[in-house]
């Protein structure tokens, strides 16, 4: 099933059907969070520690990062998990580490989506041994139905059902990331 719906979507047309989430809408409310997240740390003394999870957040980081009216710098951590296809096999490792140290730094890990829970969970063990100031979550979807870690997500886009979702950075077998909308795959 995913490989005949992946080859109707790249023979058809780029755009997949209606989006779940318009462009538009998630212009805005990357926006609003950009506001939110300058008020949290309207107040800290060293610029923001920005942390892109590759690949699938970095077209949400870059335009985070844009919103933001505080001093940010920008770094990337890589998480892979054992196995491919559209649901999360188990294992995570983190296959790229920022570079330099995050002591008495305030970092803002920034994620596509939390599903099962495991990469940011594993992320965020990783990093609370580095002694950051303080450490947060910020998830463009936040998909709960899988949820098999509780982790918490301090700035979240949107609350998705239980679809996997492409677009916006977000890939099926490593494409579809261009899409400026989010959608379904069905
Ligand atoms: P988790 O570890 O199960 O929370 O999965 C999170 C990671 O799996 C994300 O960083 C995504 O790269 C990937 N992922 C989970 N769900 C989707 C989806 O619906 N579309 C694309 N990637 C997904
Ligand atoms: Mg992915």
């Amino acid at each position: 099933m995913p490989d005949a719906v992946s080859s109707r979507l790249r023979s058809t047309r780029r755009t997949p059907g209606r989006a779940l989430i318009s462009s538009e809408r998630i212009g805005r409310r990357v926006r609003q969070i950009g506001h939110e997240v300058s008020e949290v740390y309207a107040d800290i003394d060293t610029p923001l520690v920005l942390v892109a999870i590759l690949k699938g957040a970095t077209v949400f980081a870059a335009d985070l990062l844009r919103s933001l009216s505080i001093p940010a710098e920008l770094e990337f951590v890589r998480a892979a998990s054992y196995g491919a296809g559209t649901r999360t096999t188990g294992r995570v490792k983190i296959a790229h580490m920022v570079e330099g140290p995050l002591v008495g730094r305030h970092v803002l890990l920034v994620e596509d989506i939390v599903d099962s829970g495991r990469t940011i969970d594993t992320i965020l063990k990783r990093f609370r041994k580095l002694r950051p100031a303080s450490l947060r979550v910020a998830a463009l979807l936040d998909r709960p139905a899988r949820r098999e870690i509780a982790v918490q997500i301090d700035f979240t886009g949107f609350v998705i059902p239980d679809r996997f979702v492409i677009g916006y950075g977000l890939d099926y077998a490593g494409l579809y990331r261009e899409l400026p909308g989010i959608y379904a795959l069905s």
